[in-house]
């Protein structure tokens, strides 16, 4: 392996689920889009020889080094499969950290930081790696911060672009056939994905045949959002959302401060709205004409909204490999 030392730079998007939460671990079909306006970046640059791996992340409050830090913190887990994947040493370098991603908010902050991590820190060891790769090993460090994920997350994030996922099934870029543009309200509630999907497997354990057959018609609106996305119909997908947010509410993973959200949207004009992740706090995401912006925007605000990204979902002109 040659280390050419020189420093590198990656960064990863945020990213929302747009359809298919949580039934989509059980097997369904969902589909995510990434959120560009918020980012984790990764700077690595060459440090004095004998000095070993740093890791500095403020935004996070995590600074050490590589061999003090245990080894089932995600960002030491991150730099290290980075290593073993590259099969290098550990290098002489310091590797910077920063991230404009709310924390456990649903818009994939630690799949972010993975994704960024070990993207830049292959690239400074002289192994670029693949999308598909780089997906796979941000996959296994999901699994630390969330026990049992389907895999969209990684997926969405490591492509950056729209994505209809099915566990198990290869990837599929999702071709978006008119734009449309998504308000994005945080409830400035910190919600755990774990725990939500724990929350999820128990009541599924309790009831199999109610679950099953929510994450059924989870599934379906998720397979007609898809039909209605690459149609460019973009008025049935207002509807379809409505209906996951109800599903959703269903299987136990809204809070009344998501609902008040969800709901001051419509009010405000949407076409549409739904909680997105795992939901129990975190964001949730409107579907909004271009002329109804501002107005949703500050319905959400009055309803308490910390914080209202807007977004445009269109087909990624760089092709991920
Ligand atoms: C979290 O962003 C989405 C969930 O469906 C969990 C997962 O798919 O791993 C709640």
């Amino acid at each position: 392996m040659s280390m050419n030392c020189a420093t590198r730079s990656a960064s990863a998007p945020g990213k929302v689920i747009l359809f298919g939460e949580h039934a989509v671990v059980y097997g369904q079909p969902a589909i995510a889009v990434p959120v560009t306006q918020v980012k984790a970046s990764v700077t690595v640059a060459p440090a004095p020889p004998g000095s070993g791996l740093t890791i500095v992340a403020s935004d996070l409050g995590a600074d050490y080094r590589l061999d003090a830090a245990p080894p089932d913190e995600p960002l030491t887990a991150a730099a290290r499969l980075a290593l073993s994947h590259c099969s290098a040493p550990e290098p002489d370098a310091t590797l910077t950290l920063r991230s404009t991603i709310p924390i456990a908010s649903g818009l994939g902050s630690g799949t972010a930081v993975s994704t960024a991590l070990i993207r830049a820190l292959a690239e400074f060891l002289g192994c670029p790696m693949e999308t598909a790769e780089l997906s796979a090993l941000v996959f296994e460090i999901e699994k630390i911060h969330h026990g049992t994920p389907s895999g969209i997350d990684n997926t969405v994030v490591a492509y950056a672009q729209p994505v209809y996922f099915r566990r198990g099934h290869p990837v599929e870029r999702l071709a978006v056939g008119a734009p449309f543009t998504l308000l994005i309200g945080d409830t400035g509630i910190r919600s755990s994905t774990r725990e939500a999907v724990e929350q999820v497997r128990e009541s599924r354990r309790r009831d199999p045949a109610r679950y099953d057959a929510l994450f059924d018609q989870i599934g379906d609106v998720a397979s007609e959002a898809r039909r209605a996305i690459e149609a460019g119909r973009v008025d049935a997908l207002g509807p379809l959302m409505d209906e996951n947010h109800e599903l959703l509410i269903e299987l136990g993973v809204s809070s009344p401060e998501l609902d008040e959200l969800v709901e001051s949207a419509r009010f405000g004009g949407a076409m549409g709205s739904k909680l997105s992740g795992a939901g129990r706090g975190g964001n949730m995401v409107a579907l909004v004409e271009e002329d109804c912006v501002e107005e949703v925007a500050e319905e959400l605000r009055e309803a308490g909204a910390v914080r209202v990204i807007v977004t445009t979902i269109t087909t990624a002109d760089t092709t991920a490999d």
